[in-house]
């Protein structure tokens, strides 16, 4: 018999096809997200689930799904999961690291470059039929080019938003966890820097660290104080590392001078406070959104969930001490 597997939201006809030559499938491709019960409810007699970050896989679900195998999650984050829960469990929890690098960096730089040249606030004022003609002072951005860039979060994403960085001739300071060896602070161009010192000194600051308890509201009002007026903040990485209601009142304050966000608290609902300002670039996470790499996300899920209900380890399994069941 296949083991059962259930797909929490819409996939590709691809990762379908190769799921159902393995496993048999419990698919959800009408997309309407399942509620917790519900949710719950599907996975009683599953052995595996395919899911995404707006499913909160804890203790109570797995409570319900005791003949899990493997949570693979279509998304490098895994914050959705309560991974020790499910090592407890003995449950496999796999993610996409390393598909979505480039798309997500592109991302990051995207919001880099409309907020510092206001391309969402020109945009609109062209569209409501402002637009009276050329003039000097008009929607005067800053430049990017030779301008200091701080990253939070310097993993693979972090990584190629640095590498990028070098065609604008910018100087890159970086945090992390660990700091990285010279070879490798060489290939990124980029000075490690304590965060008080990358947040005093960088122009744009770009989040890119992986959410936890640890990183909640790692940008908060002081944080926000410690950055430059004339500062941007981008956050590409997950809503929670910014208080977002300290943020809006910085915009608001011209604490700093604008952010790009493709992640909020609480998202889809966003601080309404985002909504009343020009000076923020807004974009509903889509970091890792182009047809090709969401398409690889999916299949190295499938391929994660796949390998771990027929008695492989997965590629990229984040829980290897999980004592898997037989
Ligand atoms: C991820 O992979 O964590 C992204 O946020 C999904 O878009």
């Amino acid at each position: 018999m296949k083991p059962k597997i259930l797909i929490t939201r819409e996939v590709f006809d691809e990762t379908l096809a190769y799921l159902a030559e393995h496993c048999d499938v419990k698919s959800n491709q009408a997309d309407k997200p399942f509620d917790p019960a519900t949710l719950a409810l599907h996975l009683q007699d599953k052995d595996g689930v395919v899911c995404c970050l707006t499913d909160r896989i804890d203790e109570a679900m797995l409570a319900s799904g005791k003949r899990l195998k493997v949570v693979a999650n279509i998304a490098v984050g895994y914050n959705n999961i309560d991974v020790p829960a499910c090592t407890k469990h003995g449950v496999m929890v796999t993610n996409t690291p390393g598909v979505l690098d480039d798309s997500t960096a592109d991302l990051a730089w995207t919001l880099i470059l409309a907020t510092a040249r206001r391309l969402t606030e020109a945009e609109a004022y062209v569209r409501a039929g402002d637009w009276k003609g050329w003039h000097l002072k008009q929607m005067l951005g800053v430049d990017v080019h030779h301008a200091t860039l701080g990253i939070i979060g310097m993993g693979r994403i972090g990584q190629q938003i640095a590498r990028r960085a070098a065609g604008f001739k910018m100087r890159v300071l970086y945090q992390n966890r660990n700091r990285w060896p010279a070879d490798v602070e060489k290939w990124l161009n980029a000075e490690y820097a304590t965060k008080e010192q990358l947040l005093a000194q960088s122009d744009f600051v770009v989040l890119q660290m992986p959410y936890s308890p640890a990183t909640h509201h790692y940008i908060g009002a002081a944080e926000l104080k410690q950055m430059k007026p004339t500062a941007i903040l981008i956050n590409s990485t997950r809503g929670g590392v910014v208080d977002d209601a300290a943020l809006v009142e910085a915009l608001k304050n011209g604490t700093i001078r604008a952010a790009g966000l493709d992640v909020f608290e609480n998202e889809p609902k966003l601080n309404p406070g985002f909504l009343e300002l020009k000076n923020v670039v807004l974009a509903p996470h889509v970091g890792s959104s182009t047809e090709a790499t969401r398409r690889a996300m999916a299949m190295t899920a499938a391929k994660n969930a796949v390998a771990a209900l027929t008695g492989s380890k997965p590629p990229n399994l984040v829980n290897p001490d999980a004592k898997t069941k037989a």
